[in-house]
Protein backbone atom coordinates (compact mmCIF):
# COMPACT_ATOMS: atom_id res chain seq x y z
CA UNK A 1 0.00 0.00 0.00
CA UNK A 2 2.77 2.38 0.95
CA UNK A 3 3.55 2.07 -3.01
CA UNK A 4 1.02 2.83 -4.28
CA UNK A 5 -0.09 5.73 -2.08
CA UNK A 6 3.63 6.88 -3.75
CA UNK A 7 3.09 6.33 -6.92
CA UNK A 8 -0.28 8.06 -6.87
CA UNK A 9 1.74 11.16 -5.24
CA UNK A 10 3.67 11.05 -7.63
CA UNK A 11 0.89 10.51 -10.73
CA UNK A 12 -0.62 13.94 -9.10
CA UNK A 13 2.76 15.89 -9.12
CA UNK A 14 3.15 15.18 -12.36
CA UNK A 15 -0.19 16.11 -13.74
CA UNK A 16 0.35 19.61 -11.84
CA UNK A 17 3.65 20.23 -13.17
CA UNK A 18 2.50 19.87 -16.24
CA UNK A 19 -0.83 21.89 -15.83
CA UNK A 20 1.93 24.71 -14.41
CA UNK A 21 3.80 23.89 -17.48
CA UNK A 22 0.92 24.30 -19.47
CA UNK A 23 0.43 28.11 -17.83
CA UNK A 24 3.85 29.56 -17.23
CA UNK A 25 5.24 28.02 -20.61
CA UNK A 26 2.66 29.57 -23.41
CA UNK A 27 3.46 32.84 -24.35
CA UNK A 28 0.30 34.84 -24.32
CA UNK A 29 0.76 35.78 -28.19
CA UNK A 30 0.41 31.80 -29.04
CA UNK A 31 -2.78 31.56 -26.69
CA UNK A 32 -4.15 34.47 -29.00
CA UNK A 33 -3.25 32.65 -32.18
CA UNK A 34 -4.70 29.41 -31.23
CA UNK A 35 -7.96 31.00 -30.36
CA UNK A 36 -7.38 33.21 -33.64
CA UNK A 37 -7.37 29.72 -35.26
CA UNK A 38 -9.97 27.93 -33.61
CA UNK A 39 -12.93 30.89 -34.19
CA UNK A 40 -11.95 30.53 -38.01
CA UNK A 41 -12.23 27.17 -37.86
CA UNK A 42 -15.07 27.63 -36.11
CA UNK A 43 -16.91 30.06 -38.23
CA UNK A 44 -15.14 27.96 -41.97
CA UNK A 45 -16.61 24.59 -39.99
CA UNK A 46 -20.13 26.86 -39.32
CA UNK A 47 -20.26 28.18 -42.65
CA UNK A 48 -19.52 25.44 -44.60
CA UNK A 49 -21.39 22.69 -43.03
CA UNK A 50 -24.90 23.75 -42.04
CA UNK A 51 -24.78 20.63 -39.28
CA UNK A 52 -22.84 21.60 -36.56
CA UNK A 53 -21.76 18.60 -34.64
CA UNK A 54 -18.38 18.31 -35.04
CA UNK A 55 -17.40 21.74 -34.80
CA UNK A 56 -16.25 21.79 -30.99
CA UNK A 57 -14.44 18.41 -31.02
CA UNK A 58 -12.67 19.54 -34.26
CA UNK A 59 -11.25 23.21 -31.94
CA UNK A 60 -10.53 20.44 -29.37
CA UNK A 61 -8.47 18.25 -31.45
CA UNK A 62 -6.60 20.88 -32.73
CA UNK A 63 -5.45 22.33 -29.12
CA UNK A 64 -4.51 18.71 -28.12
CA UNK A 65 -2.44 18.05 -31.61
CA UNK A 66 -0.69 21.41 -31.01
CA UNK A 67 0.27 21.11 -27.29
CA UNK A 68 1.25 17.32 -28.07
CA UNK A 69 4.06 19.00 -29.99
CA UNK A 70 5.09 20.87 -26.59
CA UNK A 71 7.06 19.85 -23.79
CA UNK A 72 4.27 17.45 -22.15
CA UNK A 73 5.02 13.97 -21.67
CA UNK A 74 3.50 11.54 -23.81
CA UNK A 75 2.07 9.11 -21.34
CA UNK A 76 0.62 11.69 -19.53
CA UNK A 77 -1.57 12.88 -22.20
CA UNK A 78 -2.45 9.20 -23.73
CA UNK A 79 -3.03 7.74 -20.39
CA UNK A 80 -4.20 10.96 -18.30
CA UNK A 81 -5.14 8.47 -15.12
CA UNK A 82 -2.76 5.54 -14.95
CA UNK A 83 -3.87 4.19 -11.83
CA UNK A 84 -7.39 4.59 -12.53
CA UNK A 85 -8.10 1.33 -13.46
CA UNK A 86 -6.99 -1.74 -11.24
CA UNK A 87 -4.48 -4.42 -13.00
CA UNK A 88 -6.30 -7.24 -13.66
CA UNK A 89 -5.63 -10.39 -15.58
CA UNK A 90 -6.27 -9.43 -19.11
CA UNK A 91 -3.58 -6.92 -18.61
CA UNK A 92 -0.87 -9.60 -18.11
CA UNK A 93 0.93 -11.49 -21.13
CA UNK A 94 2.48 -14.71 -20.51
CA UNK A 95 5.15 -16.06 -22.04
CA UNK A 96 6.05 -19.78 -21.31
CA UNK A 97 9.37 -21.08 -21.89
CA UNK A 98 8.87 -24.58 -23.49
CA UNK A 99 10.44 -27.81 -26.16
CA UNK A 100 9.12 -30.00 -27.90
CA UNK A 101 10.83 -33.22 -26.29
CA UNK A 102 8.72 -32.31 -23.03
CA UNK A 103 5.41 -30.65 -24.40
CA UNK A 104 3.57 -33.62 -24.31
CA UNK A 105 4.29 -33.98 -20.55
CA UNK A 106 4.33 -30.70 -19.20
CA UNK A 107 1.06 -29.27 -21.09
CA UNK A 108 -0.82 -30.95 -18.27
CA UNK A 109 0.67 -28.52 -15.81
CA UNK A 110 -0.12 -25.46 -17.99
CA UNK A 111 -3.83 -26.51 -18.00
CA UNK A 112 -4.08 -26.94 -14.45
CA UNK A 113 -3.71 -22.74 -14.37
CA UNK A 114 -4.78 -21.54 -17.52
CA UNK A 115 -8.32 -20.18 -17.98
CA UNK A 116 -9.15 -19.41 -21.73
CA UNK A 117 -12.80 -18.21 -19.99
CA UNK A 118 -10.70 -15.21 -17.91
CA UNK A 119 -9.38 -13.71 -21.74
CA UNK A 120 -6.05 -14.39 -20.48
CA UNK A 121 -3.09 -13.64 -22.80
CA UNK A 122 0.15 -15.26 -23.81
CA UNK A 123 2.26 -17.92 -26.14
CA UNK A 124 3.72 -20.97 -25.37
CA UNK A 125 7.29 -21.05 -26.63
CA UNK A 126 8.71 -23.80 -28.35
CA UNK A 127 11.45 -24.76 -30.13
CA UNK A 128 10.57 -27.15 -32.67
CA UNK A 129 6.90 -28.04 -33.99
CA UNK A 130 4.95 -30.25 -32.44
CA UNK A 131 3.21 -33.08 -34.03
CA UNK A 132 -0.09 -32.59 -31.97
CA UNK A 133 -1.76 -29.56 -32.66
CA UNK A 134 -3.09 -27.26 -29.97
CA UNK A 135 -6.90 -27.27 -31.11
CA UNK A 136 -8.77 -23.79 -30.49
CA UNK A 137 -10.99 -25.62 -27.99
CA UNK A 138 -8.51 -26.62 -25.77
CA UNK A 139 -7.81 -24.71 -22.55
CA UNK A 140 -4.47 -23.95 -23.69
CA UNK A 141 -2.44 -20.56 -24.86
CA UNK A 142 -1.56 -20.46 -28.69
CA UNK A 143 1.78 -22.81 -29.29
CA UNK A 144 4.62 -20.63 -31.51
CA UNK A 145 8.14 -21.28 -32.33
CA UNK A 146 11.05 -19.19 -31.28
CA UNK A 147 12.95 -17.11 -33.85
CA UNK A 148 16.32 -18.65 -35.02
CA UNK A 149 18.67 -17.77 -32.55
CA UNK A 150 22.15 -19.94 -34.44
CA UNK A 151 23.78 -17.10 -35.43
CA UNK A 152 24.25 -16.05 -31.13
CA UNK A 153 27.28 -16.95 -29.32
CA UNK A 154 26.82 -19.84 -26.51
CA UNK A 155 30.15 -20.35 -25.07
CA UNK A 156 29.25 -21.73 -21.82
CA UNK A 157 30.09 -25.51 -21.59
CA UNK A 158 27.56 -26.60 -18.29
CA UNK A 159 24.74 -25.12 -20.39
CA UNK A 160 22.46 -25.43 -23.55
CA UNK A 161 22.25 -23.19 -25.98
CA UNK A 162 18.01 -22.85 -25.86
CA UNK A 163 18.98 -20.33 -23.13
CA UNK A 164 19.06 -17.58 -25.83
CA UNK A 165 15.83 -18.65 -27.37
CA UNK A 166 14.46 -18.54 -24.08
CA UNK A 167 15.99 -15.58 -23.02
CA UNK A 168 14.41 -13.31 -25.76
CA UNK A 169 10.47 -14.86 -25.00
CA UNK A 170 10.08 -10.89 -23.48
CA UNK A 171 10.84 -9.70 -26.63
CA UNK A 172 9.24 -12.17 -29.30
CA UNK A 173 6.29 -11.94 -26.89
CA UNK A 174 6.12 -8.44 -27.14
CA UNK A 175 6.61 -8.16 -30.71
CA UNK A 176 2.71 -10.13 -31.37
CA UNK A 177 0.55 -8.48 -33.12
CA UNK A 178 -3.00 -7.90 -31.52
CA UNK A 179 -0.98 -7.49 -27.56
CA UNK A 180 -3.34 -5.26 -27.15
CA UNK A 181 -3.57 -3.69 -23.19
CA UNK A 182 -0.45 -5.29 -21.39
CA UNK A 183 0.67 -4.29 -18.53
CA UNK A 184 2.86 -6.87 -17.34
CA UNK A 185 5.03 -9.50 -19.33
CA UNK A 186 5.51 -12.76 -17.14
CA UNK A 187 7.45 -15.20 -17.77
CA UNK A 188 7.48 -18.59 -16.82
CA UNK A 189 8.06 -22.58 -17.80
CA UNK A 190 6.32 -25.47 -18.78
CA UNK A 191 6.71 -26.66 -15.21
CA UNK A 192 5.38 -23.54 -13.43
CA UNK A 193 2.01 -23.03 -11.99
CA UNK A 194 0.30 -19.69 -11.43
CA UNK A 195 -1.92 -18.65 -8.82
CA UNK A 196 -3.02 -16.10 -11.23
CA UNK A 197 -5.52 -14.26 -8.93
CA UNK A 198 -2.58 -13.80 -6.61
CA UNK A 199 -0.08 -12.37 -9.44
CA UNK A 200 -2.52 -9.53 -9.94
CA UNK A 201 -2.69 -8.94 -6.26
CA UNK A 202 0.97 -8.65 -6.46
CA UNK A 203 1.59 -6.44 -10.03
CA UNK A 204 -1.26 -4.09 -8.44
CA UNK A 205 1.22 -2.96 -5.84
CA UNK A 206 3.55 -1.62 -8.36
CA UNK A 207 2.68 1.23 -11.46
CA UNK A 208 3.40 -0.62 -14.22
CA UNK A 209 3.92 2.51 -16.03
CA UNK A 210 7.79 2.23 -14.55
CA UNK A 211 9.96 0.27 -14.69
CA UNK A 212 9.75 -2.86 -12.53
CA UNK A 213 11.43 -6.62 -12.89
CA UNK A 214 9.72 -8.29 -10.21
CA UNK A 215 10.34 -11.86 -8.95
CA UNK A 216 12.37 -13.97 -6.70
CA UNK A 217 15.52 -16.01 -5.59
CA UNK A 218 16.62 -19.38 -5.19
CA UNK A 219 16.06 -21.20 -2.06
CA UNK A 220 19.75 -22.34 -2.89
CA UNK A 221 22.09 -20.21 -1.09
CA UNK A 222 24.76 -21.49 -3.70
CA UNK A 223 22.90 -21.19 -6.53
CA UNK A 224 22.13 -17.69 -5.56
CA UNK A 225 26.01 -16.84 -5.05
CA UNK A 226 27.05 -18.60 -8.40
CA UNK A 227 23.61 -16.78 -10.59
CA UNK A 228 23.52 -13.62 -8.50
CA UNK A 229 21.52 -12.63 -5.38
CA UNK A 230 19.81 -9.87 -7.90
CA UNK A 231 18.42 -11.82 -10.48
CA UNK A 232 14.81 -13.53 -11.00
CA UNK A 233 15.04 -17.30 -10.83
CA UNK A 234 13.19 -18.09 -14.32
CA UNK A 235 11.31 -20.94 -13.54
CA UNK A 236 10.14 -19.68 -10.25
CA UNK A 237 8.69 -16.80 -13.34
CA UNK A 238 8.85 -13.01 -12.87
CA UNK A 239 7.44 -9.91 -14.07
CA UNK A 240 8.36 -7.30 -16.34
CA UNK A 241 6.32 -3.71 -16.93
CA UNK A 242 5.58 -2.95 -20.34
CA UNK A 243 7.68 0.22 -20.82
CA UNK A 244 10.33 -2.26 -19.24
CA UNK A 245 9.89 -4.83 -22.00
CA UNK A 246 10.27 -1.84 -24.76
CA UNK A 247 13.18 -0.94 -23.51
CA UNK A 248 14.47 -4.17 -22.90
CA UNK A 249 13.15 -5.35 -26.40
CA UNK A 250 15.34 -2.13 -28.27
CA UNK A 251 18.62 -3.76 -26.70
CA UNK A 252 18.12 -7.33 -25.96
CA UNK A 253 19.58 -9.17 -29.41
CA UNK A 254 22.60 -6.65 -28.67
CA UNK A 255 22.77 -7.65 -24.77
CA UNK A 256 23.10 -11.44 -24.95
CA UNK A 257 25.66 -10.92 -27.52
CA UNK A 258 27.95 -9.07 -24.75
CA UNK A 259 27.50 -12.37 -22.39
CA UNK A 260 28.19 -15.58 -24.28
CA UNK A 261 29.76 -17.17 -21.43
CA UNK A 262 26.49 -16.47 -18.76
CA UNK A 263 24.47 -20.15 -18.37
CA UNK A 264 21.14 -19.72 -18.39
CA UNK A 265 18.25 -17.59 -20.20
CA UNK A 266 17.59 -15.92 -16.42
CA UNK A 267 20.97 -14.28 -15.71
CA UNK A 268 21.17 -13.13 -19.36
CA UNK A 269 17.84 -11.30 -18.50
CA UNK A 270 19.31 -9.62 -15.30
CA UNK A 271 22.85 -8.82 -17.34
CA UNK A 272 20.47 -7.13 -19.42
CA UNK A 273 18.48 -5.71 -16.31
CA UNK A 274 21.39 -3.95 -15.10
CA UNK A 275 22.79 -2.68 -18.25
CA UNK A 276 19.49 -1.12 -18.43
CA UNK A 277 19.82 -0.33 -14.66
CA UNK A 278 17.02 -1.97 -12.96
CA UNK A 279 17.17 -3.80 -9.92
CA UNK A 280 15.18 -6.97 -8.99
CA UNK A 281 12.13 -6.05 -6.98
CA UNK A 282 11.43 -9.64 -4.57
CA UNK A 283 8.56 -10.94 -3.96
CA UNK A 284 8.81 -14.03 -2.14
CA UNK A 285 5.54 -15.53 -3.14
CA UNK A 286 7.24 -16.18 -6.69
CA UNK A 287 8.90 -20.15 -6.16
CA UNK A 288 11.44 -21.10 -8.25
CA UNK A 289 12.01 -24.45 -5.82
CA UNK A 290 15.75 -25.36 -6.35
CA UNK A 291 15.12 -28.13 -3.99
CA UNK A 292 14.86 -32.37 -4.07
CA UNK A 293 11.68 -34.29 -1.88
CA UNK A 294 9.03 -33.19 0.02
CA UNK A 295 8.05 -29.29 -0.51
CA UNK A 296 6.10 -30.54 2.17
CA UNK A 297 8.32 -28.20 5.08
CA UNK A 298 8.02 -25.25 2.86
CA UNK A 299 4.75 -25.48 1.76
CA UNK A 300 3.39 -26.17 5.48
CA UNK A 301 5.39 -22.60 6.61
CA UNK A 302 4.32 -20.03 3.52
CA UNK A 303 6.07 -16.70 4.53
CA UNK A 304 3.16 -13.99 4.88
CA UNK A 305 2.38 -13.33 1.31
CA UNK A 306 0.70 -14.48 -1.02
CA UNK A 307 1.73 -17.85 -3.35
CA UNK A 308 2.52 -16.55 -6.82
CA UNK A 309 3.41 -19.56 -8.04
CA UNK A 310 4.90 -22.97 -7.94
CA UNK A 311 7.95 -24.62 -10.11
CA UNK A 312 10.33 -27.88 -10.13
CA UNK A 313 6.75 -30.00 -10.00
CA UNK A 314 8.35 -32.17 -11.76
CA UNK A 315 11.82 -32.87 -9.73
CA UNK A 316 9.69 -32.63 -6.32
CA UNK A 317 7.54 -35.25 -4.64
CA UNK A 318 3.85 -34.97 -5.09
CA UNK A 319 2.46 -32.52 -2.89
CA UNK A 320 -0.41 -34.70 -1.58
CA UNK A 321 0.79 -38.42 -0.95
CA UNK A 322 -0.23 -41.21 -3.06
CA UNK A 323 -1.19 -39.24 -5.86
CA UNK A 324 0.16 -38.18 -9.17
CA UNK A 325 2.14 -34.88 -9.69
CA UNK A 326 -0.66 -33.96 -11.29
CA UNK A 327 -3.46 -34.85 -9.49
CA UNK A 328 -2.17 -33.43 -6.07
CA UNK A 329 -1.89 -30.22 -8.06
CA UNK A 330 -5.61 -30.44 -9.10
CA UNK A 331 -6.33 -31.21 -5.67
CA UNK A 332 -4.53 -27.78 -4.56
CA UNK A 333 -6.64 -25.68 -7.58
CA UNK A 334 -10.19 -26.32 -5.54
CA UNK A 335 -9.46 -24.17 -2.31
CA UNK A 336 -7.47 -22.03 -4.70
CA UNK A 337 -10.85 -21.57 -6.55
CA UNK A 338 -12.48 -20.66 -2.98
CA UNK A 339 -10.23 -18.36 -1.55
CA UNK A 340 -7.60 -17.69 -3.85
CA UNK A 341 -5.39 -15.05 -1.23
CA UNK A 342 -5.59 -17.38 1.42
CA UNK A 343 -4.33 -20.27 -0.03
CA UNK A 344 -1.76 -22.36 2.14
CA UNK A 345 -1.19 -19.27 4.90
CA UNK A 346 -0.47 -20.65 7.87
CA UNK A 347 -1.80 -19.78 11.10
CA UNK A 348 -0.73 -20.84 14.59
CA UNK A 349 -2.54 -22.10 17.45
CA UNK A 350 -3.15 -24.18 20.18
CA UNK A 351 -5.48 -27.19 22.02
CA UNK A 352 -4.59 -25.70 25.50
CA UNK A 353 -7.11 -28.58 26.67
CA UNK A 354 -4.43 -31.25 25.10
CA UNK A 355 -1.31 -29.34 25.19
CA UNK A 356 -0.73 -29.77 21.55
CA UNK A 357 0.40 -26.91 18.73
CA UNK A 358 -1.98 -26.93 15.51
CA UNK A 359 -0.34 -25.56 12.89
CA UNK A 360 -3.05 -25.04 9.64
CA UNK A 361 -1.70 -24.14 5.80
CA UNK A 362 -5.11 -23.24 4.33
CA UNK A 363 -6.06 -25.42 1.66
CA UNK A 364 -2.91 -27.45 1.97
CA UNK A 365 -2.09 -29.52 5.84
CA UNK A 366 -2.74 -28.99 9.34
CA UNK A 367 0.30 -30.36 11.61
CA UNK A 368 -0.47 -31.70 15.52
CA UNK A 369 2.57 -31.36 17.41
CA UNK A 370 2.26 -32.69 21.46
CA UNK A 371 3.75 -29.93 23.59
CA UNK A 372 3.98 -25.93 22.65
CA UNK A 373 6.00 -24.63 19.96
CA UNK A 374 5.98 -21.30 19.28
CA UNK A 375 5.13 -19.11 16.70
CA UNK A 376 8.88 -18.34 15.66
CA UNK A 377 9.65 -21.88 15.36
CA UNK A 378 6.33 -23.16 13.57
CA UNK A 379 6.74 -20.11 11.14
CA UNK A 380 10.37 -21.79 10.34
CA UNK A 381 10.35 -24.40 7.22
CA UNK A 382 11.09 -27.71 8.70
CA UNK A 383 13.36 -29.30 6.33
CA UNK A 384 11.29 -32.51 4.51
CA UNK A 385 13.30 -31.96 1.21
CA UNK A 386 17.13 -31.59 -0.07
CA UNK A 387 18.78 -28.92 -1.30
CA UNK A 388 20.09 -28.69 -4.94
CA UNK A 389 23.28 -30.96 -5.16
CA UNK A 390 20.72 -33.17 -2.77
CA UNK A 391 22.12 -33.61 1.05
CA UNK A 392 19.82 -32.88 3.77
CA UNK A 393 22.84 -29.73 5.15
CA UNK A 394 20.99 -27.00 6.48
CA UNK A 395 23.50 -24.16 5.65
CA UNK A 396 22.78 -24.60 2.01
CA UNK A 397 19.64 -22.29 1.82
CA UNK A 398 19.20 -18.39 1.86
CA UNK A 399 16.78 -18.55 4.50
CA UNK A 400 16.10 -19.93 8.10
CA UNK A 401 14.82 -23.80 8.58
CA UNK A 402 14.56 -26.49 11.26
CA UNK A 403 14.68 -30.19 11.53
CA UNK A 404 11.66 -32.21 11.15
CA UNK A 405 11.62 -32.97 14.91
CA UNK A 406 14.10 -31.87 17.31
CA UNK A 407 12.74 -34.31 20.00
CA UNK A 408 10.89 -37.70 18.85
CA UNK A 409 7.57 -36.59 20.53
CA UNK A 410 7.53 -33.42 18.79
CA UNK A 411 7.22 -35.41 15.08
CA UNK A 412 4.25 -33.30 13.86
CA UNK A 413 1.00 -35.62 12.99
CA UNK A 414 -0.29 -34.26 9.53
CA UNK A 415 -3.37 -33.98 7.86
CA UNK A 416 -3.49 -33.68 4.24
CA UNK A 417 -6.76 -31.20 2.68
CA UNK A 418 -8.88 -34.38 1.16
CA UNK A 419 -12.00 -31.59 0.22
CA UNK A 420 -13.18 -28.17 0.17
CA UNK A 421 -16.23 -26.47 -0.29
CA UNK A 422 -18.29 -22.90 0.45
CA UNK A 423 -21.40 -22.69 2.83
CA UNK A 424 -22.90 -20.06 0.49
CA UNK A 425 -25.60 -19.28 3.53
CA UNK A 426 -22.79 -18.53 6.07
CA UNK A 427 -20.17 -17.49 3.66
CA UNK A 428 -17.68 -19.86 5.26
CA UNK A 429 -15.36 -22.20 3.29
CA UNK A 430 -15.39 -25.77 5.43
CA UNK A 431 -12.18 -27.54 4.23
CA UNK A 432 -11.39 -31.05 5.62
CA UNK A 433 -7.98 -32.57 6.32
CA UNK A 434 -7.15 -36.44 6.76
CA UNK A 435 -4.50 -38.14 8.72
CA UNK A 436 -1.99 -38.71 7.05
CA UNK A 437 -0.84 -42.19 8.45
CA UNK A 438 3.25 -43.25 8.77
CA UNK A 439 5.03 -44.86 11.72
CA UNK A 440 5.70 -42.64 14.41
CA UNK A 441 8.81 -43.03 16.86
CA UNK A 442 7.67 -43.99 20.32
CA UNK A 443 7.42 -40.95 23.10
CA UNK A 444 7.43 -41.13 26.25
CA UNK A 445 5.65 -37.78 27.58
CA UNK A 446 2.84 -38.54 29.73
CA UNK A 447 0.53 -36.72 28.04
CA UNK A 448 -3.13 -37.39 25.39
CA UNK A 449 -1.39 -38.74 22.62
CA UNK A 450 -2.64 -37.60 18.84
CA UNK A 451 -2.07 -40.54 17.24
CA UNK A 452 -6.16 -41.36 18.12
CA UNK A 453 -6.78 -38.17 15.97
CA UNK A 454 -8.63 -39.13 12.23
CA UNK A 455 -9.46 -35.80 10.84
CA UNK A 456 -9.14 -32.08 11.56
CA UNK A 457 -12.17 -29.81 9.98
CA UNK A 458 -11.06 -26.29 9.27
CA UNK A 459 -14.20 -23.14 9.09
CA UNK A 460 -12.73 -19.91 6.95
CA UNK A 461 -14.25 -16.74 5.60
CA UNK A 462 -13.25 -16.65 2.27
CA UNK A 463 -11.04 -12.89 2.45
CA UNK A 464 -10.56 -11.72 -1.08
CA UNK A 465 -8.95 -8.38 0.63
CA UNK A 466 -6.57 -10.02 2.74
CA UNK A 467 -3.72 -8.53 1.00
CA UNK A 468 -4.77 -5.22 0.71
CA UNK A 469 -4.15 -5.05 4.55
CA UNK A 470 -0.61 -4.92 5.79
CA UNK A 471 0.50 -8.86 6.06
CA UNK A 472 0.03 -10.29 9.00
CA UNK A 473 -1.25 -13.43 9.60
CA UNK A 474 -4.50 -15.63 10.61
CA UNK A 475 -5.44 -16.30 14.12
CA UNK A 476 -7.07 -19.79 14.42
CA UNK A 477 -9.24 -21.23 17.70
CA UNK A 478 -9.55 -24.65 18.15
CA UNK A 479 -13.05 -24.68 18.79
CA UNK A 480 -13.74 -28.46 19.19
CA UNK A 481 -11.39 -31.35 20.47
CA UNK A 482 -12.38 -34.12 20.33
CA UNK A 483 -10.78 -37.94 20.94
CA UNK A 484 -11.17 -38.45 16.77
CA UNK A 485 -10.74 -35.05 15.23
CA UNK A 486 -10.11 -31.51 15.67
CA UNK A 487 -12.43 -28.69 14.03
CA UNK A 488 -10.58 -24.92 13.83
CA UNK A 489 -11.62 -22.03 13.18
CA UNK A 490 -9.30 -19.38 11.09
CA UNK A 491 -9.40 -16.03 10.34
CA UNK A 492 -8.65 -12.25 10.78
CA UNK A 493 -6.98 -11.88 14.73
CA UNK A 494 -9.69 -10.37 17.49
CA UNK A 495 -8.46 -7.22 19.05
CA UNK A 496 -5.30 -8.20 21.15
CA UNK A 497 -5.58 -11.46 19.56
CA UNK A 498 -1.96 -13.35 19.30
CA UNK A 499 -0.36 -16.89 19.39
CA UNK A 500 0.27 -17.69 22.67
CA UNK A 501 -0.93 -20.50 25.09
C1 LIG B 1 6.92 11.62 -27.39
O1 LIG B 1 6.76 10.78 -28.50
C2 LIG B 1 7.55 11.13 -29.61
C3 LIG B 1 7.17 10.21 -30.78
O2 LIG B 1 6.61 9.01 -30.33
C4 LIG B 1 9.02 11.01 -29.23
O3 LIG B 1 9.84 11.39 -30.32
C5 LIG B 1 9.30 11.92 -28.05
O4 LIG B 1 10.63 11.75 -27.62
C6 LIG B 1 8.35 11.60 -26.92
N1 LIG B 1 8.54 12.55 -25.85
C7 LIG B 1 8.62 12.21 -24.57
C8 LIG B 1 8.79 13.30 -23.60
O5 LIG B 1 8.55 11.03 -24.20
C1 LIG C 1 -3.08 -45.08 -2.12
O1 LIG C 1 -4.00 -45.12 -3.20
C2 LIG C 1 -4.47 -46.45 -3.47
C3 LIG C 1 -5.33 -46.37 -4.74
O2 LIG C 1 -5.93 -45.14 -4.92
C4 LIG C 1 -5.23 -46.98 -2.26
O3 LIG C 1 -5.69 -48.28 -2.52
C5 LIG C 1 -4.30 -46.98 -1.05
O4 LIG C 1 -4.99 -47.37 0.09
C6 LIG C 1 -3.72 -45.59 -0.84
N1 LIG C 1 -2.73 -45.61 0.22
C7 LIG C 1 -2.71 -44.73 1.22
C8 LIG C 1 -1.60 -44.90 2.21
O5 LIG C 1 -3.52 -43.84 1.31
C1 LIG D 1 -24.58 -24.05 5.67
O1 LIG D 1 -24.64 -23.64 7.00
C2 LIG D 1 -25.94 -23.62 7.53
C3 LIG D 1 -25.88 -23.00 8.93
O2 LIG D 1 -24.91 -23.65 9.73
C4 LIG D 1 -26.49 -25.03 7.54
O3 LIG D 1 -27.80 -25.04 8.06
C5 LIG D 1 -26.49 -25.56 6.11
O4 LIG D 1 -26.89 -26.92 6.11
C6 LIG D 1 -25.10 -25.46 5.50
N1 LIG D 1 -25.15 -25.81 4.09
C7 LIG D 1 -24.31 -26.66 3.54
C8 LIG D 1 -24.48 -26.90 2.09
O5 LIG D 1 -23.41 -27.20 4.18
C1 LIG E 1 -18.69 -13.41 1.61
O1 LIG E 1 -17.53 -12.80 2.20
C2 LIG E 1 -16.68 -12.18 1.29
C3 LIG E 1 -15.49 -11.71 2.04
O2 LIG E 1 -15.82 -10.99 3.19
C4 LIG E 1 -17.40 -11.06 0.58
O3 LIG E 1 -16.57 -10.47 -0.37
C5 LIG E 1 -18.65 -11.62 -0.10
O4 LIG E 1 -19.38 -10.58 -0.67
C6 LIG E 1 -19.51 -12.37 0.89
N1 LIG E 1 -20.59 -13.02 0.20
C7 LIG E 1 -21.81 -13.10 0.69
C8 LIG E 1 -22.82 -13.83 -0.16
O5 LIG E 1 -22.10 -12.60 1.75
Amino acid sequence: MKLVQKDSKEIIWDQMSTSNRVKTGFPKLMLYLISFVCATYLIYTLKLLNTTPNATTSCDQQDFIFTSHNSLPNTTLQNPSPKSEKTQLKHIAFGIAASAKLWEKRQNYIRLWWNKEKQMKGIVWLDNPVKTHVSDSDNLPPVKISGDTSHFAYKNKQGHRSAIRISRIVSETLRIEGMEDVRWFVMGDDDTVFVTDNLVRVLNKYDHNQYWYIGSLSESHLQNIYFSYGMAYGGGGFAISYPLAKALEKMQDRCIQRYPGLYGSDDRMQACMAELGVPLTKEVGFHQYDVYGNLFGLLAAHPVTPLVSLHHLDVVEPIFPNVTRVEALKRLMQPMKIDSAGLIQQSICYDTLKGWTVSVSWGFAIQVFRGILSPREVEMPSRTFLNWYRRADYTAYAFNTRPVARNPCQKPFVFYMTKVRLNSTTNQTISEYARHRVPHPACKWKMIDPSNLDKVVVYKRPDPQLWDRSPRRNCCRVIESKRKGLVVDVGVCGDGEISEV
